[in-house]
This record gives C-alpha cells, sequence and structure tokens, in this order.
C-alpha cells in the first residue's frame, strides 16, 4: 500500500479530463493537480521552454508528498517525457503512448487522424508511436490551436467552438478516417462539438482513459494502490493565475465542486 498522492499537471485546465477519468477508474486514490494557468499556452513553444516549464511543475508537485506524475498535456508528453523521466526519481507517466494504443485498437479502415496542439503535432510523436504498433495506419495530423482557448474561456457547445472545429476538421472528413484521437487534453471538453462536426462514423479517442488505465496497471503491479480504510481520497488544485476561473469552469466540467484551487508562484521552482 502507498497512501501518497498521485500529482497531475497541464498548463491549464485540459489536465482535469485525465482528472475526471482518474477519479472514475481511481476512486479510492488522492490526487494533486497542477494548472500552469499563468504560461498556458504550452503548445506554441519551443521544447526547450515547455521542458523547463515541465520541470518547474514536478518540482512544485514533489513537495506534496505524491507517489507517481501523470503529464497530463499531450505537448509535454510528445516533446519530454524521456527528458523528465530522466531528470526525476519517480514514476513519471505520459498520454501519447495509451492514446496511439487505443487508436490503433479502435481503427478498422486503418485511416486514423490526430488533433493537437502545434507542438504536439510537429512533434509527429503520434504518427511515431501508431506506427511503431502498426506500421501500415495512415495518420493524418492537424493542429487546431484556438481550441485551447476556447477551453480555458469555457466556450464549449457554443458557435464559435462549432464554426472553428468545422473548420479545422474539414480535412479529417475529406480525408475519410475512422478514428479521430483528441490529442490535446483540452479537446475532449470539446466532444459534443467535434461529433457534431464528424458524424457518428468516426470514433473519438479521448487518451485519458486508457492513461488512467495504465496508472491503475502499475500501481495494482506494484503494491502502491492506496488503503481504502484510511478515509476518503482527497484532491487539491493549485494554479500560477486566476483560480476563480479555474474552479468555476472545472467544476462544470468535473461535475464536482472544487471548493478551492490555490494560487502559487510556479517561478519559484
Ligand atoms: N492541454 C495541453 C495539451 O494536451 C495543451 C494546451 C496548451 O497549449 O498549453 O497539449
Amino acid at each position: 500500500m502507498d497512501n501518497r498522492a498521485i500529482g497531475v499537471f497541464d498548463s491549464g485546465l485540459g489536465g482535469l479530463t485525465v482528472v475526471k477519468e482518474l477519479m472514475k477508474q481511481l476512486p479510492n486514490e488522492s490526487i494533486v493537480y497542477f494548472g500552469d494557468t499563468a504560461r498556458i499556452p504550452y503548445g506554441t513553444r519551443s521544447p526547450q521552454m515547455v521542458a523547463k516549464y515541465s520541470a518547474q511543475c514536478i518540482r512544485f508537485l514533489m513537495r506534496h508528498n505524491i507517489k507517481m506524475i501523470i503529464i497530463a498535456c499531450n505537448t509535454v508528453s510528445s516533446c519530454c517525457l524521456d527528458t523528465l523521466q530522466n531528470l526525476f526519481d519517480l514514476p513519471i507517466i505520459g498520454v501519447i503512448s495509451p492514446g496511439a494504443k487505443a487508436a490503433v485498437k479502435t481503427t478498422k479502415n486503418g485511416r486514423v487522424g490526430v488533433i493537437g496542439t502545434r507542438g504536439t503535432i510537429n512533434s509527429g510523436a503520434y504518427e511515431k508511436e501508431i506506427n511503431k504498433l502498426n506500421k501500415d495506419i495512415n495518420v493524418i495530423s492537424t493542429a487546431c490551436s484556438l481550441f485551447v482557448p476556447i477551453v480555458e474561456e469555457g466556450w464549449f457547445n457554443t458557435d464559435v467552438a462549432y464554426l472553428t472545429a468545422k473548420r479545422y476538421l474539414d480535412i479529417m472528413k475529406k480525408e475519410d478516417i475512422d478514428t479521430l484521437v483528441l490529442g490535446c487534453t483540452h479537446y475532449p471538453l470539446l466532444t459534443d462539438t467535434i461529433t457534431k462536426v464528424m458524424g457518428p462514423n468516426t470514433i473519438l479517442v479521448n487518451p485519458a482513459e486508457g492513461t488512467a488505465a495504465q496508472v491503475k496497471e502499475i500501481l495494482s503491479n506494484n503494491d502502491m494502490l492506496r488503503d481504502k480504510f484510511v478515509g476518503h481520497a482527497e484532491y487539491k488544485y493549485y494554479v500560477s493565475d486566476f483560480g476563480q476561473k479555474f474552479k468555476q469552469i472545472g467544476s462544470r466540467f468535473l461535475n464536482y465542486d472544487i471548493e478551492y484551487a490555490e494560487k502559487i508562484d510556479i517561478e519559484m521552482y
């Protein structure tokens, strides 16, 4: 047994899509979440800058008695998972490999679309991972840079979201994909809109599901699950700016009241 919490971070509230899955699949685990809302977006920054920011996020989380780190951000996972794993002495997992595995399992016609930030798409991380598992799968990728600000604004299910999605996803429709990987943790908040644009024949893959399943496997195999008898799981949220907005939009999405999101100075770590 290991009663310490799981540390999770993202550049903003997108990582809550991973928290939601963790709460579902591992309801007994405590979570410490950090959203780097002062420095979002990560997706348009250089890999060096993203690595520097991420190392600060991990150092901050490590102050909170955690047993592992989940990088709930595709941009970070695609550019610096190895660097961060080499830098810190605790289990660190990203979201790309679980997302790729799910896509390979899902596709029937061997045509998979991947959408993400510019950083994730430029890294080619999903193509590499998917083609490592099955070299015959065709991967069609496109960056949807405006999705992140739309989500951070809380504008899910609006006409702005719909028109933006239509413009970005036209290419995916033409490419006859049957599977679309939501390769940015913010995008599952736009699931309804993306489904409306893509139609019922495209299956959306949310890498958060596979990521939570992988966390469960790691904790079970290493006897690191939290003891059920020590009380309810605890959730703590930290941000680097604007805690109130994070709290409101996050609570709406999680269907769970985020009572407090504490603002911290991430530059100190
Ligand atoms: N949620 C992050 C991801 O999964 C991206 C948001 C950002 O650009 O910072 O890539």
